[in-house]
């Protein structure tokens, strides 16, 4: 099947004739008012919708997060969301900063039932709707412009009077022309100040005038050129709080609502992780985040992040996806190698309180309570810089670059070979396998050191090939001395000692590579012990083990497996 020629089926979104914008000069520096509509319009769009208790958990973690508007609901709908809403003011929940809001459909005897579910809260905001584009007016309600208008404007003259009974709640009135972003603009703004007039603002006194895209219909540019145009022609603009509600249809809802920002608008609302009627509202979590991204306080706390999505997917029934901005499982994650060496060289020369520079990390995983140790992850995509990465964070080690290098293609083999991500476990698995490992031709048993190097030689014992013996040899410290000691002496090229986290904290890893004095390969071990010589004669054993192995030309002395080294 194809899709059809779609030309026969849509048409473009006529493009708004403004050509004075000035949006895209703008740039956002504060915050907007934000309206969390996780109660309202989240709700309604959930298979199951919450039930007084979880409504009530929502609100409190709302509350937190620093929402100071919360549309609570839809009281007309429902006899649990009319007690929802009453119960938060009987039972004063709703502290004196934050304003609760409730949503009702343009009708009189819905607009009551709302009023009366509100009255009595310190602050309280009636959030009339009435649909208003083409569609709706030709299709859906099949009445003309004036219609549609004269039931606005009779809804919003109901909502006064009736509010004028309950003085003790300060009323804020909020209109949406539902589907404003589908209806023609001038139409749109007559509607508006039609309700605004009706409302009659005292001075001082702000309407919220909150433009809907409910459903998207158009690239962002043509939604801010609408916010644009009604910010700039609405009659009593200072009598106005210019809001927008942005749906998610095209993808493109955060985006939309950033440019409605820069075009005017001053508030917006939506949801925390973007739930809503189909593809969504507005996230507001990715809205704020992207502003403290940019240097600009959201006025919204979202340090607890992962609890927070834990909490929303439980609410809601919505898994939150790994890919998600900021709260993602992967999103502060690099598989790709390139991507892991630049991460890496970034956060080590990252200093902190200072500018954050981190390639690839657009946030500090920390400000929302990640750590760093997920940000680099292994599979066959991965190269030596994230495999360094782990074995440092995970276990404090740093190899020097050849052994990093050998470990790095053993890891590519087993992700090679899996297809699967290799966890900080098994890469410790596959370290221990090629250099931790006794299975090879010497074995180290003990020694015994007196500290006098001139005077007293060093006494190591082995089993060698099955054959437990003492060996003796002179040398400038212990490890020189123990190599002169081992059966075929070598030269020591590289020893380095620093603490380890694989196992309890007081042990020491050390790290020594040896050559024949003849010449010869380069060959690596380790040895981790909580006596720091005794971490280097392991080390030096099981190198000279894997030098043995390597120089008899056998398959390695990786699993000391196959290792035909013979005495003599
Ligand atoms: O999407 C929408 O238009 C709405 C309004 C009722 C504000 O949710
Ligand atoms: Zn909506």
């Amino acid at each position: 099947m194809m899709l059809q020629d779609p030309s026969r089926k849509y048409r473009s979104f006529p493009v708004l004739p403004l050509t004075d914008r000035v949006w895209p000069t703008r740039v956002i520096e504060t915050a907007p008012i934000w309206l969390s509509t996780d109660l309202r319009d989240g709700n309604q769009a959930l298979r199951e919708p919450l039930g007084i208790a979880l409504k009530r958990e929502f609100f409190a973690r709302l509350c937190a997060i620093g929402f100071r508007e919360i549309e609570v609901g839809f009281p007309s709908a429902s006899r649990t969301e009319f007690d929802f809403v009453r119960g938060l003011i009987d039972e004063s929940l709703v502290s004196a900063d934050v304003t609760i809001g409730a949503l009702t459909p343009a009708r009189p005897e819905l607009i009551t039932r709302t009023i009366l579910a509100l009255k009595g809260a310190r602050r309280a905001i009636v959030h009339i709707y009435n649909a208003i584009s083409p569609v709706f007016r030709d299709v859906v309600f099949k009445k003309d412009k004036a219609a549609v208008v004269a039931m606005a404007v009779d809804a919003v003259r109901h909502a006064r009077l009736l509010t004028r009974n309950f003085p003790e709640t300060e009323w804020v009135l909020q209109y949406s022309p539902e589907d404003f972003s589908a209806a023609e603009i001038a139409f749109s703004k007559g509607i508006c100040d039609a309700v605004v007039a009706a409302w009659e603002p005292d001075p001082g006194e702000r309407v919220i005038i909150n433009l809907p895209a409910t459903v998207e219909m158009s690239t962002p540019n043509v939604f801010a050129d609408q916010v644009e145009w009604m910010h700039r022609h609405l009659a009593q603009r200072d009598a106005i709080i210019l809001s927008v509600h942005p749906h998610n249809d095209r993808g493109t809802a955060i985006a939309a609502a950033e440019l409605a920002l820069m075009a005017g608008a001053q508030r917006v609302e939506g949801c925390v992780l973007g739930n809503g009627e189909r593809t969504g509202n507005v996230d507001l979590l990715v809205l704020a985040m992207n502003l403290y991204t940019q240097g600009v306080a959201p006025g919204l706390d979202f340090s607890d992040i992962d609890d927070l999505a834990a909490t929303v997917a439980r609410l809601t029934g919505l898994p939150v996806s790994p890919r998600h901005p900021y709260v993602g499982e992967l999103v502060y994650t690099a598989f790709a190698g390139s991507h892991q060496d630049a991460i890496k060289k970034g956060l080590a020369a990252q200093a902190p309180r200072t500018l954050w520079r981190v390639p690839y990390l657009p946030l500090d995983p920390a400000d929302v309570g990640r750590d760093y140790e997920a940000v680099i992850r292994v599979n066959s995509q991965s190269g030596k810089g994230g495999l360094a990465y782990i074995l440092e964070t995970h276990y404090g080690i740093v190899l020097p670059r050849p052994m990093l290098m050998e470990l790095s293609a053993a890891v590519q083999t087993l992700a090679d070979e899996t297809g699967r991500e290799i966890t900080p476990e098994q890469i410790w698995q596959v370290f221990s396998n090629h250099y931790l490992d006794d299975r090879g031709l010497a074995r180290y048993v003990g020694h015994d050191w007196s500290g006098e190097p001139q005077t007293n030689p060093m006494h190591l014992t082995l089993i060698v090939a099955g054959i437990t013996t003492r060996y003796e040899g002179h040398g400038n410290g212990p490890l020189d001395a123990a190599a002169h000691a081992l059966p075929i002496p070598v030269r020591v090229c590289h020893y380095e000692e620093r603490s380890c986290a694989s196992g309890s904290s007081a042990e020491a890893l050390a790290v020594v590579a040896v050559e024949p004095w003849a010449g010869g390969p380069v060959v690596f071990a380790a040895g981790i012990h909580t006596n720091i010589v005794t971490a280097g004669l392991l080390a030096l054993v099981r190198a000279w083990s894997r030098l043995q192995a390597k120089t008899a030309g056998t398959a390695g002395p990786a699993t000391g497996e196959g290792a035909s080294w013979a005495m003599g």
